[in-house]
């Protein structure tokens, strides 16, 4: 890693707090969400999501999801109550954090962004669950912002992202080697200047940090592995940055899942071809639940 690049753009980073472009709404409604579950006032929120009509689009689309049974939620009110408010909480941040980047500095469309951060929030609270991690709303959480660092390259240096990005496309290989190669960091280290920045919880800023590069024992190692395996799970199945990678996952040899048979010494039992097919099951269906949720021609968040 070059330290001496990101220093260059710590400040461009720090920066980003002070754009004027997030929804008058989050405030108020960020900080009801902090609150206890039983003294939110389901009908302020309902209000306030409504005076945002992106938001309320996306909650509506997510809520008419086959993930919620296709049911047909009309209004806003409806959609806020069958996603609950983790997941309205989710949607959220996803349309806050699209505004922060300005149309011309985007390196590849926004939906291809989204497309690939939810899949991973919706892989990775799927196998929290089949795993039995505690805390599948933390994974769902970890996998949307794991990859906050694209965000912060592409607005502190649009360029030369851009070129990483085109360099990956021709290599078809990972997009973290030609940030390392051409930036001399990678969306890892500078996704995690953001995420303390803005005060994320711990274990949420190692998924960041980490999640292309499984680091020995730490308290946030099984979300990190999570992440890493939904990460690479979601890059193979065509949810990925719009370009195709020659890899594979191989669940039995990779390092992330020894890191959780280690956490999880059950784990070491599990029927693996049964695990995989599971997967398999889940990615069909988040597969659906994406499309549906960043239809055809439908702009991602903004
Ligand atoms: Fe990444
Ligand atoms: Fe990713």
């Amino acid at each position: 890693m070059n330290t001496r690049r990101l220093e260059e753009i710590r400040p461009k980073i720090k920066a980003l707090e002070a754009m004027p472009a997030v929804p008058t709404i989050v405030q108020p409604l960020t900080s009801m969400l902090r609150l206890p579950p039983e003294e939110v006032d389901m009908e302020r929120v309902v209000e306030l999501v409504s005076y945002d009509s992106t938001i309320a689009a996306q909650c509506l689309r997510m809520a008419n999801s086959p993930l919620f049974g296709r049911r047909d939620t009309e209004t806003v009110r409806s959609a806020v109550l069958a996603l609950g408010l983790k997941r309205v909480e989710a949607i959220l941040l996803g349309c806050c954090l699209s505004r922060i980047v300005p149309a011309d500095k985007w390196a590849f469309d926004a939906a291809t962004f989204w497309r690939h951060s939810l899949g991973c929030a919706l892989v990775s609270s799927k196998m929290a669950k089949l795993i039995g991690y505690p805390d599948p709303e933390k994974a769902y959480l970890a996998g949307l912002l794991h990859d906050l660092g694209i965000l912060v390259n592409m607005i502190a240096c649009t360029e030369d992202f851009r070129a990483c990005l085109q360099a990956a496309r021709d290599g078809r290989v990972a997009l973290h080697r030609c940030e390392e190669e051409h930036l001399g960091f990678t969306h890892c280290q500078s996704g995690k200047i953001l995420a303390e920045h803005w005060n994320f919880s711990a274990d949420v800023i190692a998924a960041i940090e980490f999640h292309h590069h499984i680091v020995p024992e730490s308290a946030a190692r099984p979300l990190v592995s999570l992440v890493y395996l939904s990460d690479s799970l979601c890059r193979l199945r065509d949810l990925g940055y719009g370009y195709y990678e020659a890899m594979g996952v191989d669940l039995a040899g990779d390092a992330a899942w020894t890191a959780l048979v280690e956490h999880y010494p059950a784990l070491a039992k599990v029927d693996l071809a049964r695990l995989t097919m599971d997967i398999d099951g889940a990615m069909e269906e988040i597969v659906a639940i994406v499309d549906a949720v960043f239809s055809p021609g439908q702009p991602a968040a903004e």
